[in-house]
């Protein structure tokens, strides 16, 4: 492994499920970070020339038989340490120190009190201040190795704690500075960075994407890369970043599968063809996705067909492509982490994806998947130095299967009309309010019932549309958006008036869980 960066502090992954979020927080400091495996030797991590290495925490205990750990080695590279829960009780038990089961386990908020106060470590950080806790075990001998504690809480005698003996420059602390529950966590994780390995902090995300695009350049060579487009931020940004690199080795295909709203297609085209002049296929395979879900009212019998026609239809436009190699793909920290392939392959599984409109990994194609390291946010921050359009960067996720699980029961050509025209209007209203950006998705729903209206002096019978907006971070739990009444109504009046077939507009106001944010 090679790096063009002059300041990098590495994280050595234990398994913590948010070792990632301390690359972030270093890098967010302005210094580069990545994940590095427990295997690699202290020889090989001195080759990326580090100012300074991070442990993470992780789920065993460090006594445990199995439990992961390291080359001692990396403690006397010359360079400071700074180990993190699991991290900190390695390093002192590598160093002779014991780690034993706390008399109380510590998991949330703790109220952590700062010892030593002329530790730069604790620079510009409260004399109290909450931290985020979540042990059993504790290290339980400092003195024979030159263990001082500078903080500890109620529970916890060494919280945080340095060796600065035998030339060494280690600190250790119990809780995690890296998650948002611990307020002062980035300002001690940049006085880490800073104060401690003296970095200047001049790493910027136009680093990432030169560093990544020379990588995929040396990995590809003269091959011919393929990727999917799907309108969302994580592809356009892969196929941004892989141009970038490759340029015209690079050819993206955009599968439009008549399930997509309104002007998705000409983003896409005005966007990779027209502004970055990638060479962009577009297939359009309307009618066999619509033929495939003729009669079907199953939600998951319509996931299935979706998910099988894409794959084929991929794999044609593929075969067409002469001399294709490689596969790029968007997936980003989370997906990797949460189908269990965290970077050291130390990660717990903790939920498997429902990933309906993306491609199996057994297509033959070697994968190149630069975001792999990022968070959604860097991967926007990327899609802005690669010059990306604010609609595409900034776009709400859209489903794989598309508008067919907002259409309730089957799917026609009809009634996908009639849900583009609704969804075309509640999105120009909330742009139009300006609150496109503050919440995180915003759809229409028709839904399979008929309802009676008044229009003029006529009776009506027409079909009911349900607004979904929601608010959320990760998209595994969500609440329901507080819309402005005014805007509610600008949009039911406008669809009601304006999209024939519809004559009522009802409003979605249930919480994932128990509901799901799509309604099928
Ligand atoms: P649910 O409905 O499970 O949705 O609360 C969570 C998020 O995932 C999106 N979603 C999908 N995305 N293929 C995708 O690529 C799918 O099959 C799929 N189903 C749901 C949904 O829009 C929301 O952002």
């Amino acid at each position: 492994m090679s790096t063009i960066h002059d300041e990098i502090v590495p994280v050595v992954d234990f398994g913590g499920q948010t070792a990632q979020l301390i690359c972030r927080r270093v890098r967010e400091a302005g210094v580069f970070s990545l994940l590095v495996t427990p295997r690699m030797s202290a020889a090989e991590l001195a080759r990326l020339k580090p100012r300074g290495i991070i442990l993470s925490g992780g789920p065993k205990s460090v006594y445990e038989p199995g439990a992961p750990t390291m080359d001692p080695g990396i403690l006397d590279l010359g360079v400071p340490v700074l180990g993190v829960c699991y991290g900190m009780q390695l390093a002192c038990q590598l160093l002779g120190s014991r780690v034993v089961p706390g008399e109380s386990r510590e998991f949330g908020r703790a109220n952590l009190a700062i010892t030593d106060r002329k530790d730069l470590l604790f620079a510009t950080i409260p004399d109290r201040t909450t931290v985020w806790m979540s042990h059993g075990d504790q290290v339980s001998e400092v003195s024979g190795i030159g263990i001082e504690p500078i903080a500890l809480t109620s529970t916890c005698p060494v919280a945080a704690m340095r060796i600065t003996t035998g030339g060494r420059r280690i600190y250790g602390v119990q809780f995690h500075p890296e998650v948002t529950h611990t307020p002062h966590g980035s300002d001690l994780i940049r006085n880490f960075v800073h104060e401690i390995c003296g970095c200047r902090g001049t790493w910027k995300m136009s680093d990432f994407a030169d560093q990544t695009a020379a990588q995929i350049r040396s990995a590809v060579g003269d091959g011919h890369v393929i990727c999917g487009l799907s309108g969302g931020v994580d592809s356009a940004v892969t196929a941004a970043l892989v141009h970038k690199a490759i340029g015209s080795q690079l050819t993206c295909v955009f599968v439009d599968t008549g399930l997509l709203r309104n002007a998705e297609r000409d983003l896409v085209e005005q966007t990779f063809r027209d502004h970055f002049h990638i060479d962009l296929r577009v297939v359009d395979a309307s009618e066999q996705f619509l033929s495939d879900l003729a009669g079907i009212t199953d939600p998951q019998e319509k996931r299935r067909r979706i998910g099988h026609r894409f794959i084929d239809v991929f794999k044609q436009a593929a075969r067409s492509i002469p001399g294709a190699s490689f596969l790029a793909q968007g997936t980003l920290y989370p997906d990797v982490i949460e189908s269990g392939h965290g970077h050291a392959g130390e990660s717990a599984n903790i939920k498997l994806h429902h990933n309906v409109g993306g491609l199996p990994a057994d297509l033959g194609f070697q994968l190149v998947e630069p975001l792999r390291e990022l968070f959604k946010d860097e991967v926007r921050k990327l899609g802005e130095v690669l010059g990306l359009p604010d609609a595409l960067i900034w776009r709400h996720p859209f489903p794989g299967p598309g508008l067919a699980v907002r259409v309730l029961g089957e799917v026609t050509r009809a009634k996908l009309d009639i849900l583009r025209e609704c969804d075309e209007i509640l999105l120009e209203e909330i742009v139009a309010a300006s609150l496109y950006r503050s919440t995180s998705q915003v759809f229409a729903v028709l839904l399979p019932v008929q309802s009676v209206g008044v229009m003029g002096d006529g009776r009506t019978y027409d079909s009911v549309v349900a607004i979904r907006a929601v608010e959320t971070q990760d998209f595994m739990s969500a609440d329901w958006c507080r819309l402005p009444y005014d805007v509610l109504g600008r949009v039911s009046s406008r669809i009601i008036n304006e999209v024939r077939g519809v004559n009522r507009v009802v409003y979605d106001i249930s919480s994932k869980p128990p509901a799901t944010i799509e309604w099928e």
